[in-house]
């Protein structure tokens, strides 16, 4: 898959996206601060209510404190429903994306206006079960498309490969529409399913127990990470 031209390549670039989920929860700002100096743009922060999800996470709170350690792009994913009743108070935390489940809100069009009245980015997630056909009326508004590679509400899970295909439909999408819109993944995403998940046209990776807690540190395991992916992608330019 050759890159896009010009100003299109900046939302094809290859990305590393490191979930805090997996972190130290009691060093959550040297995590992020971690993150940082491993050279990635952004950090994911898991937003879990225990509703759309079984699991609580973080909070606006929690957001508010990381803010002002980091210039990374904070990018929330929200497995919360109704994403509308949150996204004000994650916005004026310092959200710099907010990522919400097409599954989680009868609304997503006016979820997504409401993300960018705020000024910030908006991105759309569909869980495994959930087909690529039910972005199609949003995803030309949206910056970011991901394609849960595990069911969400954990980190650690197993790859579910059945996902590649989406992938794959969503790059082709993006090509025939001609959209700027970066192409993320989340969970399950390590040294061995990187290169897949990347030669199906992913290019945002988000890790977790592939990036914190590993021998080496965080940012030797970004490297390897970039390294197992950029492989595939050198290979099909
Ligand atoms: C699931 C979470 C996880 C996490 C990454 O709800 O969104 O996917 O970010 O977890 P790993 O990389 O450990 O599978």
């Amino acid at each position: 898959m050759p890159p896009l031209p010009g100003p299109m390549r900046s939302a094809n670039d290859l990305k590393i996206a490191p979930s805090i989920l997996s972190a130290d929860f009691t060093r959550l700002g040297e995590a992020v601060q971690e993150a940082e100096a491993s050279g990635v743009d952004r950090v994911q922060i898991d937003i879990m209510d225990g509703r759309f999800v079984p699991n609580i996470t973080f909070g606006p709170l929690a957001v508010r404190a990381l803010r002002p350690l980091t210039k990374l792009t904070l990018e929330l994913h929200l497995m919360v429903t109704p994403p509308e009743d949150f996204i004000d108070a994650f916005a004026e935390a310092g959200a710099d994306t907010l990522i919400v489940h097409q599954e989680s809100t009868p609304h997503l069009h006016r979820a997504i206006q409401h993300i960018h009245s705020h000024g910030k980015k908006a991105g759309v997630a569909i869980n495994p079960s959930t087909p690529v056909s039910m972005l199609s009326e949003v995803i030309a508004s949206v910056q970011l498309a991901l394609v849960m590679t595990v069911n969400p509400g954990f980190g650690g899970q197993e790859f579910i490969p059945e996902t590649l295909s989406k992938l794959r439909e969503l790059r082709r999408t993006f090509a025939e529409r001609g959209l700027n819109c970066e192409l993320e993944v989340d969970g399950g995403i390590h040294q061995q399913t990187a290169p897949l998940v990347v030669e199906a046209g992913a290019n945002v990776l988000v890790a977790g127990s592939a990036v914190f807690g590993v021998a080496g540190g965080v940012k030797s395991a970004v490297e390897q990470l970039l390294r197992a992916a950029s492989g595939m992608r050198e290979a099909h330019q």
